[in-house]
């Protein structure tokens, strides 16, 4: 007798052979991605500060790149640019208009490897992805520093980064805190 499992088999059946057959018959377009390749892309940045990459910077080193690099769209010591295309990088007032309120590194941001992954990412934004790591960690401590998050002779690194907390982290729920 052929119960409807068996039918179901039966069409599972068929349907791996003819996938299989599919496969075999695969144009052999396109090459494997080598480890170099992968690393490339795989620049995430986890708030407990997983990869983030060798290096370091200061405010100091900051300051200078950012007004070589930033500050002619976000603005002297990043005070804005011609809002709202050009954000402030600092300051904010607190979230009392919820969702209305303009967002900011200071009052939105959870984590302090949100701005090391997106500079180094996005920005600037006519030449993404021309900073060196050590130019993202001094950029990234300089941002924290006008922002008074850290001192400004503090230095960050692959360490020191993740440590730092933002003010607005406890707004936020973490679906893996076993990761920070
Ligand atoms: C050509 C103009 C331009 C330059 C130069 C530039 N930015 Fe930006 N930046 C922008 C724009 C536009 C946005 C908003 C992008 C968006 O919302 O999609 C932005 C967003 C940002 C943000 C996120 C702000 C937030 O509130 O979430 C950071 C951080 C940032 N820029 C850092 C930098 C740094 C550091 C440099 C210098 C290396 C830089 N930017 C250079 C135009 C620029």
């Amino acid at each position: 007798m052929c119960t409807r499992n068996s039918l179901i088999a039966i069409a599972a059946l068929a349907l791996a052979l003819g996938s299989g057959a599919a496969l075999a018959q695969s144009p052999g377009l396109g090459k494997p991605l080598g480890e170099a390749d992968i690393k490339q892309w795989d620049i995430a940045i986890l708030p407990d500060g997983s990869n983030l990459p060798p290096g370091s910077g200061t405010p100091a080193q900051g300051a200078k790149i950012f007004a070589e690099k930033c500050s002619a769209c976000h603005g002297n010591a990043g005070r804005g640019g011609v809002a709202p295309y050009y954000p402030a990088l600092v300051g904010g007032k607190p979230l009392t208009d919820g969702i209305d309120t303009v967002k900011t590194i200071a009052n939105y941001y959870a984590y302090p490897t949100t701005i090391f992954d997106y500079t180094r990412r996005a920005m600037p934004y006519n030449m993404p992805r021309s900073l060196t790591d050590d130019e993202v960690y001094a950029l990234t401590a300089y941002i924290l520093s006008i922002n008074n998050l850290i001192g400004e002779n503090d230095t960050m690194d692959a360490t020191t980064l993740a440590k730092v907390k933002m003010p607005n982290r406890d707004n936020f729920i973490m679906p893996y805190p076993d990761r920070l």
